[in-house]
C-alpha cells in the first residue's frame, strides 16, 4: 500500500490511507486524496480558488487512470464544478470515452447531480485583479487576450507571479492492498492562461500514466512541455524497456532539454515502479522541491527531496 504525491496533496492523505487500510481501491484513494485539495481555498493551483484565465474565469483540468485495466477518464476547461477529478472518474466509469471538454463536461456533471459553484474565491480574484485586470499597461480584457500569445510584456507580467504558482497542480499515485495502481492529476492550470488552454494534467500520457505491469508517473509544472514530450508515458515506457525507475524518470526529464520554450519553465514528476519504489524529479535548481509519500506501516506522511535534472545540461547532471 502506498500513496505518493505532490506536497499540496498531503491534505488528503488521511482520507486516502483510510480507504487503503480498509481494503478500498487505489482509484477510490486517489479521488479521496485529490478532492480536499480541490476544495482548499488556500491552494491557488487546483479546484476552488484556483487562479483564473486571463478573462478571470476559473477553468479546471483533471484526469484519473486505472493501472489494472488502463481505463482512463479526463475533463478539461471545466467551469463551475469544484471536483473535476470526480467528473473525470465518472467519465471513465460510465462513458465509452476518455475525455470531455468544457460545456460537455459541465453538462455531464450536471446530469450526475453535481452542484455548481462559483470557483473564483475572493483571494484568487484579488490576486488576479492586482496582477492582470488593474495592470496600467493594459486597459481592457480584450486587449489582454489579443496580446496573450505574442506580447512579451504579457509574459513579463505573468513572470512576476512566479513559477510555482503559475503552474501549480496536484497529483497522486496510489497502490492498494490488491497491488493495483491508480494515478490522478487535477489543476486550475496556468494562471492567466488564454481561455480554453488545456495543459498536460488531463492528457493521458502527458501529465498522467499508470500501468500495473510497469508503474506510474504524474507531472506538475509547465504542462506544454509534458504534452510535447509525452513525459508520463515516457517514464513508464522506459521502465517497460528495462530501465530502472530513477534512470527512466531521469531520461524522461532529460528529454525535455530538446524542447525550445519561450521563457524559463519548471517541470516536476513523481513516479513509482511496479514494486512500489518511488522517486520525485524536478528541473528546479534554485530551491528545494519535495514530494510526499506514505506506506502501509507509516503513521503519517513523509516528505522527500526530488532529484534535480536541470533543463540546461551545463548547469549540472
Ligand atoms: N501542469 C499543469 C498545467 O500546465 O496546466
Amino acid at each position: 500500500m502506498l500513496l505518493v504525491a505532490s506536497t499540496n496533496a498531503e491534505l488528503g492523505f488521511a482520507a486516502g490511507m483510510e480507504i487503503l487500510h480498509a481494503g478500498g481501491s487505489a482509484l477510490d484513494a486517489v479521488e479521496a486524496v485529490i478532492r480536499p485539495v480541490e476544495s482548499n481555498p488556500d491552494d491557488h493551483s487546483v479546484g476552488y480558488s484556483g487562479l483564473p484565465n486571463i478573462l478571470g474565469q476559473v477553468e479546471l483540468d483533471a484526469s484519473i487512470m486505472d493501472g489494472k485495466t488502463l481505463a482512463a477518464g479526463a475533463v478539461c476547461a471545466v467551469k463551475h464544478y469544484e471536483h473535476p477529478i470526480s467528473i473525470a472518474r465518472q467519465v471513465m466509469e460510465r462513458l465509452p470515452h476518455v475525455m470531455l471538454a468544457g460545456a460537455g463536461a459541465e453538462r455531464f456533471a450536471r446530469e450526475l447531480g453535481m452542484k455548481k459553484k462559483n470557483l473564483l474565491s475572493d483571494t484568487a480574484r484579488a490576486i488576479y485583479e492586482s496582477n492582470v485586470s488593474d495592470s496600467p499597461r493594459y486597459n481592457t480584457m480584450r486587449e489582454l487576450v489579443s496580446r496573450a500569445t505574442h506580447d512579451p510584456e504579457i509574459a513579463a507580467s505573468v513572470d512576476d507571479y512566479g513559477d510555482e504558482k503559475r503552474f501549480g497542480t496536484t497529483n497522486v499515485i496510489a497502490i492498494d492492498r490488491a497491488g493495483n495502481f491508480a494515478s490522478g492529476v487535477s489543476t486550475s492550470g496556468w494562471a492567466w492562461k488564454y481561455p480554453g488552454r488545456v495543459g498536460d494534467s488531463p492528457i493521458i500520457g502527458a501529465g498522467n500514466y499508470c500501468d500495473n505491469r510497469y508503474g506510474a508517473c504524474a507531472c506538475t509544472g509547465y504542462g506544454e512541455m509534458a504534452m510535447r514530450a509525452n513525459t508520463a508515458h515516457s517514464v513508464v515506457l522506459y521502465m517497460k524497456c528495462g530501465m530502472r525507475l530513477s534512470r527512466a524518470a531521469g531520461e524522461a526529464m532529460r528529454d525535455l532539454r530538446a524542447l525550445t520554450v519561450p521563457f524559463p519553465p519548471g517541470m516536476n514528476l513523481i513516479a513509482v515502479d511496479a514494486r512500489g519504489k518511488h522517486v520525485g524529479f524536478t528541473t528546479e535548481t534554485d530551491r528545494v522541491v519535495e514530494y510526499v509519500y506514505q506506506t502501509e506501516t507509516m503513521k503519517t506522511p513523509r516528505k522527500k527531496k526530488r532529484a534535480v535534472v536541470p533543463l540546461s545540461p551545463q548547469k549540472g547532471k
